[in-house]
């Protein structure tokens, strides 16, 4: 076919919308039952993580680079890459006198101490052992099992994504004070989509509802707001599929099998008082329109505007995480 002929075709994914101005849409607060959540919550945590983390984007870990210095769960976490671009991960302070090897240097690929030159291949050495560590091609995941302390796993759960190569990927990582449950609650309530995010969503509607364990999505239909009252309408489904990491899949409309994983990282120990979670967030989008390789030739420029985005929808969801732990942490939630 012509490329006029293709261009002839082409429909635009923007729609005109005549829904009502915030204040006069329709209430969420009865669907979205407190104990709905917090049993899909429940249920999300009852899963098996085989003990591993997202610590963060792969492409942040880079062969010849820095190491990677990370904190998960209490544990400090190094990483770095081989000179054939391999992942290693051990703990973060030298064997020898306990100096921070995030401040290291990776050389020949071998990570060697500042402080007095000792070298590390990502092999156990003098009390140093490393820890499993996986490349999903998107996100570094680290397996710390006293951490965990659920039973080990070879692999962490990694969500299907768009195949390689029909992708466009971004990772955006904030922090906040509350713990992993508090993140993956907020992402389980999708109720509050319209409301709390008018500036990004509207007209939002859970059509169907989680069965639990064997049929355990939201499904939800909601429009993005693109600019003025031109929105792109799509459906969506909600689904957690290990206990810190909640997965949003495009499933009709626009960007069909996209996804956005939402991975929340404890960095703080079980029994610390002012617990802090990372957000991990991986945009994985994906588009049978022909624009779509224009836009992945142009991805590294549409990576700081994906992770805008994120970053401003995620200063409200920590603001609800946050605010979830603050009352359950003084027994005021109300769930
Ligand atoms: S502390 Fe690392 S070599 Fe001495
Ligand atoms: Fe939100």
């Amino acid at each position: 076919m012509s490329d006029r002929a293709d261009r002839t075709r082409w429909t635009s994914p923007l729609r005109r919308r005549r829904g009502p101005e915030w204040a006069a849409q329709s209430p969420t607060w009865r669907e979205a039952r407190p104990a709905l959540i917090s049993d899909a919550l429940k249920r999300a945590c009852a899963r098996r993580s085989g003990n591993w983390f997202v610590v963060g984007a792969s492409r942040d870990v880079r062969a010849g680079g820095r190491p990677c210095g990370r904190t998960v769960g209490g544990v400090e976490v190094v990483l770095w890459r081989s000179d054939t671009g391999e992942l290693r991960a051990g703990p973060g302070a030298c064997p020898h006198l306990g100096a921070p090897l995030r401040d290291s240097r990776v050389v020949c690929g071998r990570l060697v101490c500042h402080w007095h030159g000792l070298a590390l291949d990502g092999s156990p050495f003098a009390g140093w052992t490393p820890y499993p560590v996986h490349d999903d091609g998107v996100l570094v995941w680290v397996r710390l099992d006293t951490v965990g302390g659920e039973e080990p796993s070879q692999r962490p759960v990694v969500p299907v994504r768009p195949t390689t190569g029909s992708r466009v990927d971004a990772v955006f990582t904030t922090v906040g004070r509350c713990e992993p449950q508090d993140v993956v609650a907020n992402r389980l309530d999708p109720w509050h989509g319209s409301w709390f995010h008018p500036q990004s969503f509207v007209d939002l509607t859970v059509v169907r509802e989680p069965q639990g364990d064997d049929d355990d999505a939201f499904v939800v239909d909601v429009s993005f707001l693109v600019a003025g009252r031109l929105v792109v309408p799509v459906r969506a489904e909600f689904t957690a599929p290990e206990p810190r990491t909640v997965v949003m899949r495009i499933t009709q409309g626009e960007g069909a099998t996209s996804v956005v994983e939402t991975h929340a990282t404890p960095l703080t120990g079980a029994a610390d008082e002012r617990p802090r979670t990372a957000v991990v967030e991986a945009v994985v989008a994906t588009s049978d329109r022909r624009g779509f390789a224009l836009a992945r030739a142009a991805a590294p420029a549409l990576r700081p505007l994906m992770r805008c985005t994120a970053g401003r929808l995620w200063r409200d969801d920590l603001a609800y995480a946050e605010r979830r732990w603050a009352l359950r942490s003084t027994g005021r939630f109300p769930g």
